[in-house]
C-alpha cells in the first residue's frame, strides 16, 4: 500500500453567505497561519452548502465569493492545495462506500440532525422529521469522505463541527475492522482555535457576530458600506465628556482585534479619561478597518471579475486533490471488491 504524506491538515469551508468579519478572525486568519506548519489542504465545500442553498445563482455567487475571499487575505494556492468539492467527484463515491459502514444510530445522534427535531417539537410539529432532508441526515457522512479521501491528519474546526471530526474518526475505524490486509483509513482528529482567537468577535448589535443574527460586518463590503456598518454599531448614551468602560463596549473589543497595541492602549486610556466620544470611536475604528481591509478587497474584487484567473486557480488546485484521491478510492474499491 502507499504510504500517505505526513501532517496533513485539511479543512472545509461553507459557502453560506458573504464572509464576515467574525470568519475572518476565528477561521480564514488562524487557518492562514496553520497552513504554514502543515500540509494543508482547504477546499470548499458547495455540495453541502447545497443543504441549505437553494438559489443556483446564490450558491455559484457564494462559492466563488467564498474562494476570492480566502485567496484575496492570502491563501497561497501553490502551497495549499485549494480547490471546490463539487470538482473531485470521488468524495461522492466514497460518500456512498462510507454510508455502508455508518450505523444509522450514529447519525441520529449528530447535534444538527437533533436541532432539527428539536425546533419541529418546540413548534408542536407531530413529525419530528418534518422539514429534514437526507442532505442534513447525511452531512456527516460527506464531510467524513472528505476528510478521510485526503488521508487527512488534523482537521482544524470551530466547536461546533468536533463531533463531525469525531464521527470521520468513527467511521473509518468500522471500515478498518472489517477489512484484514485491506486499504486503511488514516484517522483524523481535530484541532480547534487556540482561545485567543475563540474569543469571540461582537456584531453591530453586541452579540457574538454571526449570519444567523444579521449583525456582522462584511469583510469585503464597499468602503461607503463599511462606513455605514460601523456608524450603526449599538452603544449606549453615555457623554462625550463621561469616562467610558472600554470592555463593555463593542466598538472597542472589535478595535482590539484589528489595531496594534499601541493604537488599542491610547484608546483605552482616552475612553477611561473620558472626552472621546462614541462617533469619534466609530471613526478610530473605520479608519483602522478600512486600511487593513482596502487591500484584501482590492484583491477580491480583481478576482471576482469574470475573466479573472480564480476559475483557473480552481481548477488547477482540483487536478492536485484529484491526484491524491483517484488512488485512495482505488484501494477503497478493491477493498470492498469492487471493481
Ligand atoms: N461542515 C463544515 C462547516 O459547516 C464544512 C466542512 C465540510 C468541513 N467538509 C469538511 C470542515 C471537512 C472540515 C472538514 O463549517
Amino acid at each position: 500500500m502507499r504510504s500517505a504524506p505526513s501532517n496533513v491538515s485539511l479543512t472545509g469551508i461553507k459557502p453560506t453567505g458573504e464572509p464576515h468579519l467574525g470568519n475572518f478572525i476565528g477561521a480564514i486568519k488562524p487557518s492562514l497561519r496553520l497552513a504554514e506548519s502543515y500540509e494543508s489542504i482547504y477546499f470548499i465545500a458547495d455540495y453541502h452548502a447545497l443543504t441549505s442553498i437553494r438559489d443556483p445563482k446564490l450558491l455559484a455567487h457564494y462559492t466563488r465569493s467564498v474562494a476570492a475571499t480566502w485567496l484575496a487575505a492570502g491563501l497561497d494556492p501553490e502551497r495549499t492545495v485549494f480547490y471546490r468539492q463539487s470538482d473531485v467527484p470521488e468524495t461522492f463515491e466514497l460518500h456512498w462506500i462510507l454510508s455502508c459502514f455508518t450505523s444509522k444510530g450514529l447519525m441520529n445522534r449528530a447535534h444538527a440532525y437533533k436541532a432539527a427535531r428539536d425546533r419541529n417539537q418546540e413548534a408542536g410539529i407531530a413529525d419530528l422529521d418534518s422539514g429534514v432532508t437526507m442532505g442534513l441526515y447525511n452531512y456527516p457522512v460527506l464531510m467524513a469522505a472528505d476528510i478521510l479521501i485526503m488521508e487527512s491528519d488534523v482537521v482544524p474546526v470551530g466547536k461546533d463541527q468536533l463531533q463531525h471530526v469525531e464521527y470521520a474518526a468513527d467511521i473509518a475505524g468500522a471500515f478498518n475492522a472489517v477489512y484484514e490486509g485491506g486499504y486503511k483509513f488514516k484517522i483524523p482528529e481535530a484541532i480547534t482555535p487556540s482561545e485567543d482567537s475563540g474569543r469571540s468577535l461582537p456584531g453591530t448589535d453586541g452579540r457574538k457576530m454571526s449570519k444567523s443574527y444579521g449583525n456582522t460586518i462584511e469583510l469585503v463590503a464597499p468602503e461607503a458600506q463599511l462606513r455605514r456598518t460601523v456608524r450603526r454599531i449599538a452603544t449606549d448614551s453615555t457623554p462625550v465628556e463621561a469616562p467610558k468602560d472600554p470592555e463593555a463596549s463593542s466598538v472597542f473589543q472589535l478595535l482590539t482585534h484589528f489595531a496594534t497595541p499601541e493604537q488599542v492602549a491610547e484608546v483605552r486610556a482616552r475612553l477611561e479619561a473620558g472626552g472621546m466620544g462614541w462617533g469619534e470611536l466609530k471613526n478610530e475604528l473605520f479608519a483602522v478597518l478600512n486600511e487593513q481591509l482596502t487591500p484584501l478587497r482590492e484583491r477580491y474584487d480583481a478576482l471576482m471579475r469574470p475573466d479573472s484567473e480564480l476559475e483557473e486557480i480552481l481548477r488547477a488546485g482540483a487536478e492536485r486533490a484529484c491526484e491524491r484521491a483517484q488512488p485512495v478510492v482505488a484501494q477503497v474499491r478493491e477493498t470492498v471488491g469492487i471493481g
